[in-house]
């Protein structure tokens, strides 16, 4: 590739998206490339939530409830992020966590498939999928988990008459291996199948369809390229052709059809309130309203666009100025099919993350050996990228890494 530094210059002042970066608090002196993890804050959460806690909780107390909207929050910021991931009015909600999300749709869509016993899942997915299906299957006298990995090593294969639903990561968090929504969608429903799309590491860094693919139901969260915030809520969405059917186990009060009527009678909302449970954390909730109008106005074509140049321009600088020093590409060589994070291997990729870490250059580890970087369109730049290179390669070829400071294991890696 061979960028000198002026063509690197040239892509920032080119970048359509450079503006977007004001929207963000980007501390100064540090390239953070883990807004696949944890997005950085909205320029405005702060402000936002001091009013939240200054007035609507100090002050106007539980009439903030109906005043400040907290109780329609769920509905009222899905129907906000609804178009963000090609859905409608009316089919997502914030709530829980993935987890708990996945939980409810997996039970909602057996549910809705009670002559059918398998469940298709990847058995690289996020953990929490498969424990989630784990459970779920323990549950489900009859049930079956049918896994990409174990059971066969395409999901195209495992799926035919007996499955019922097909779980599925739009990007896999390790590989960055991007699955094809419309094609996989047609091919599961073709054999009667349902399918459950996890948008964690989609949603917010590239155009996602739902509708338009057909989608029956999703789940992802907000605190990664949505940047809300730690432990933020998650979303679901459900099509609407399937509210009618939409059975989920936690019938907590808040997917009542009458909360307060407070009933001892449980009598299922109508539509997507169907699947809350209850009380919600409307301190994290509300940080998703500064999170969304960061995003007002993104065109995420143009942000697909930038995360592919980002990622391209990573992997070559990398393969350019780090050879030698066993590094291997641990995700798809080809922009299409790759989401916005790269990820490579290394026996000591731990300690050269950590290494990394200590000169302002925030990645991070998955076990047993992958080192992941993350790339945020919206507020990162082409010369974050050749500075985070350079970094890596002097840890390399100067050994810095093996300081056994960087061998330390901290909880959260
Ligand atoms: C693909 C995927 N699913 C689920 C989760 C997390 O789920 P939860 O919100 O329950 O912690 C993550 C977190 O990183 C993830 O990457």
């Amino acid at each position: 590739m061979n960028l000198v530094a002026a063509d690197i210059a040239a892509l920032d002042r080119d970048d359509p998206l450079a503006e977007f970066r004001e929207r963000f608090v980007v501390p100064d002196g540090l390239i953070y490339l883990d807004g696949n993890s944890l997005g950085v804050a909205p320029a405005s959460v702060a402000g936002d939530l001091s009013h939240v806690v200054a007035q609507e909780w100090s002050r106007d107390l539980i009439a903030s409830w109906n005043g400040a909207g907290w109780f329609a929050l769920p509905q009222s910021l899905g129907n906000r992020f609804a178009p963000l991931i090609g859905a409608d009015e009316d089919e997502v909600v914030f709530c829980d966590n993935v987890s708990i999300n996945l939980f409810k749709c997996l039970h909602a869509a057996l549910n809705m498939r009670p002559d059918r016993n398998v469940v298709v899942a990847e058995q690289g997915g996020f953990p929490t999928d498969l424990y989630i299906a784990d459970g779920v299957e323990g549950q489900r006298a009859g049930m079956n988990l049918r896994l990409e990995g174990r059971d066969g090593d395409a999901l195209e294969d495992l799926i035919d008459e007996n499955v019922a639903v097909v779980l599925i990561n739009h990007v896999d968090y390790k590989s960055s291996v991007r699955r094809d929504m419309a094609a996989l969608t047609k091919l599961a429903q073709d054999k009667g199948a349902l399918v459950i799309w996890d948008l964690c590491h989609s949603a917010g860094v590239m155009p996602v369809d739902l509708n338009g693919c057909g989608s029956d139901f999703a789940v992802g969260c907000s605190y990664k390229y949505l940047n809300a915030g730690p432990g933020a809520p998650a979303f679901i969405h459900v099509a609407k052709r399937h509210h009618d059917a939409l059975r989920q186990p936690l019938t907590g009060w808040w997917s009542h059809a009458d909360p307060f009527a407070f009933s001892p009678d449980y009598e299922r909302s109508p539509g997507i309130r169907a699947m809350l449970t209850g009380t919600q954390p409307i301190l994290s909730m509300r940080a998703i309203v500064a999170a969304l109008d960061a995003l007002e106005g993104v065109d995420f074509h143009a942000v697909r666009a930038k995360s592919q140049a980002l990622t391209d321009l990573f992997i070559a600088l990398v393969e350019e100025r780090c050879s030698g020093h066993g590094l291997e590409l641990a995700t798809p060589r080809d922009a299409a099919i790759r989401g916005s994070h790269v990820s490579w291997s290394h026996e000591n990729g731990y300690a050269i993350s950590q290494a990394l870490v200590a000169r302002g250059v925030v990645g991070d580890f998955r076990a047993p050996d992958i080192m992941r970087f993350g790339f945020a369109p919206l507020y990162l730049r082409f010369s974050d990228v050749a500075a985070a290179v350079d970094q890596l390669r002097d840890i390399l070829k100067s050994g810095a890494w093996r300081d056994p400071a960087y061998a330390q294991r901290s909880l959260v890696t």
